[in-house]
């Protein structure tokens, strides 16, 4: 493709386009400045490129989400949150004997050190899990040295670690002892074994759980360049250890507009059901400009379509709760609302369709997971991502930290004037 052209102040610049391997066409700015004097304004991001990437593909016209070229709903169908991991992380579908020397070493370095138990006695039991997260995660940098020869190593205490931790701050906000990691059990049903299980009682990991949450983290597992993983790159290209990026990830991922909007879904739809379930009222609310409201789980930055995993978790609520004997009237008022925004124009106009997070805490609900624990079940799911993308940026030999420009619209130069004669 031939370069682009721009005229700023009657001259004409030359500049470079990449065309990605689906078609995407980017305009190379890395020498405007050089060249013009001159950087672009784009607030939000919305129409920059970060970087060139080779891990997960969006087509947000079609609602295509690809991981390393393989559909969404393929590997949902086929794959495990582990093989999709390692995937994610590695570039290629592991070989048997690679997936089990993952599997091996995920399941036996899933411990913590045990005076991080000190840490959680710190923490009053309504302490949003999320920010213990964070904490816990930087904190394992003083165990772990940030080493080349350590990476592997420290990628597979990360993701084999992150649900203990999770677990146990669980446990700690419901007062009852910390169930430790099995090794006899999957990644994901020891997840759920560490979250229910109780000393006093065999508890045995329903199949059905434990399929429908590993479907949940491989759809959580990457979605290029979103918020808190251009966190993660951003904090990982001043070189800060791993543990430290990825706790700056996690921070980002709670705001509500990003993945907290599951607990604020489930909290929306609670709203609207203690409101007499008038849904309508609340399509409205959401469209009026003068309400802070905004329909929780609806709308995308990317997606102009149906998020391809809206899609797919819509399915799997009916189903999980269908083989768990569970009738939910949240998912009722749920369907209810995606039905009536979708045949608003207010919607229509503006592409605003459900996103992931609109019936993923559905199904969390119905596994009994509390709703402040949604958001770290998607940072369960997203870790291996942005694992990926910052080994990725690591591993660019043309890295260079992270740092935009500005237009500056401040005051202008200006003496000091004292105190008395202000
Ligand atoms: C995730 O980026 C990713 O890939 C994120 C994610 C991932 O996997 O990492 O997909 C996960 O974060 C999903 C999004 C979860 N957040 C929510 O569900 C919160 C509700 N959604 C919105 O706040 C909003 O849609 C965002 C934050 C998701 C996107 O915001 P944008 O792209 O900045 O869009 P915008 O705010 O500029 O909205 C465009 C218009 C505006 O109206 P106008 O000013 O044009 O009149 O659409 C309206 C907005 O008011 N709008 C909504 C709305 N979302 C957008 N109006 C009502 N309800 C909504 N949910």
């Amino acid at each position: 493709m031939d370069n682009a052209k721009l005229i700023l102040e009657g001259k004409e610049f030359q500049l470079p386009v990449k065309v990605g391997t689906e078609g995407e066409v980017g305009i190379d700015i890395s020498t405007l400045r050089s060249k013009t004097g001159a950087i672009t304004l784009d607030s939000g991001y919305g129409n920059t490129g970060s970087c060139e990437s080779t891990i997960t593909f969006i087509d947000g016209e079609k609602g295509i989400l690809q991981y390393r070229g393989y559909p969404i709903e393929e590997l949902a169908l086929k794959s495990s949150f582990t093989e999709v991991s390692y995937l994610l992380i590695f570039g290629h579908l592991p070989k048997k004997e690679e997936l089990e020397k993952f599997n091996y070493d995920l399941t036996h370095h899933s411990l913590l050190r045990e005076d991080m138990k000190k840490f959680y006695e710190g923490y009053p039991p309504t302490a949003h899990p999320m920010g213990v997260l964070c904490s816990m995660v930087v904190s394992l940098s003083a165990y772990y040295p940030d080493s080349p020869d350590e990476l592997y190593r420290n990628i597979i205490r990360l993701l084999a670690k992150l649900k203990t931790i999770a677990a146990f701050s669980y446990k700690k906000s419901i007062g009852q002892p910390y169930i430790y990691p099995r090794n006899d059990l999957s990644f994901t049903g020891d997840l759920l074994h560490m979250m229910f299980a109780v000393p006093s009682e065999e508890y045995k990991v329903s199949k059905t759980v434990e399929d429908a949450l590993d479907l949940l983290l491989i759809l959580h597992a990457d979605h290029e360049q979103n918020c808190s993983t251009s966190t993660v790159r951003m904090v990982g290209s001043s070189e800060a250890n791993l543990f430290a990026t990825i706790a700056a990830g996690i921070c980002a991922l709670w705001g509500k507009l990003h993945g907290g909007a599951n607990q604020h879904v489930i909290e929306m739809l609670e709203m609207i059901q203690k409101d007499g379930g008038d849904y309508r009222k609340y399509v409205e609310r959401a469209k009026d400009k003068n309400s802070e409201f905004r329909l929780m789980g609806f709308g995308h930055r990317v997606y102009k379509n149906f998020d391809p995993r809206a899609t797919i978790l819509k399915k799997t609520a009916d189903t999980v709760l269908d083989e768990l004997g569970i009738h939910d009237p949240l998912l009722d008022i749920a369907k209810n609302l995606e039905k009536v925004a979708l045949e608003d124009s207010y919607f229509i106009e503006r592409k605003l369709y459900p996103n992931v997070d609109f019936y993923s805490g559905i199904i969390y609900r119905a596994m009994g997971i509390p709703t402040e624990m949604f958001t770290v079940m998607f940072a369960l799911g997203r870790l291996p991502g942005w694992i990926a993308q910052w080994k990725e940026m690591r591993d660019d030999p043309n890295m260079r930290i992270y740092r935009p420009r500005q237009i500056y619209t401040g005051c202008t130069k200006r003496s000091y004037t004292p105190v008395e004669e202000r």
